[in-house]
């Protein structure tokens, strides 16, 4: 498991989340870069990939509407970044329908899940609950 308890930011809700996502990654990755039958490990793949494209609308907009709540001043561009992986996200959906999920392409999105959200928990949410502990002082 690849998550820190540094990259929590102090709000339960979001960090559970954070937690949820790190670990259906984690398993992902595991499973790709495993052992055994390539159709059979494909089911979890398969299985991981709807998970994120639904999961990680959900956190997105729960992650939002709680910067909004605080006055989150990066509100905007933090909504950007989301919407932009979410792209990304469905890129990949595409590009496995159309290439009935191609082992490497499998791979390069496990690194990308992982890159993109070790960065982006690790650092750009980390700036929200900065925030949250300067206004609460
Ligand atoms: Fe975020």
């Amino acid at each position: 498991m690849l998550w820190k308890e540094k990259y929590k930011i102090g709000v339960d809700l979001i960090d559970q989340q954070h937690q949820e996502l790190f670990r259906r990654v984690t398993d992902f990755i595991v499973t790709v870069r495993g052992q055994g039958d390539w159709e059979e490990r494909l089911a979890k793949v398969k299985e991981t990939l709807a998970f994120m494209q639904e999961y990680v609308v959900t956190h997105f907009a729960d992650e939002e509407a709680y910067q909004a709540g605080i006055n989150y001043p990066g509100l905007a561009a933090h909504q950007q970044i989301h919407d932009n992986f979410k792209r990304e996200i469905d890129e990949y959906a595409k590009k496995f329908a159309a290439t009935g999920f191609d082992e490497d392409l499998v791979q390069s999105f496990g690194g990308k899940l992982m890159a993109w959200l070790i960065n982006h928990v690790a650092r750009e949410d980390q700036r929200i609950g900065k925030f949250v502990r300067q206004e609460v002082r």
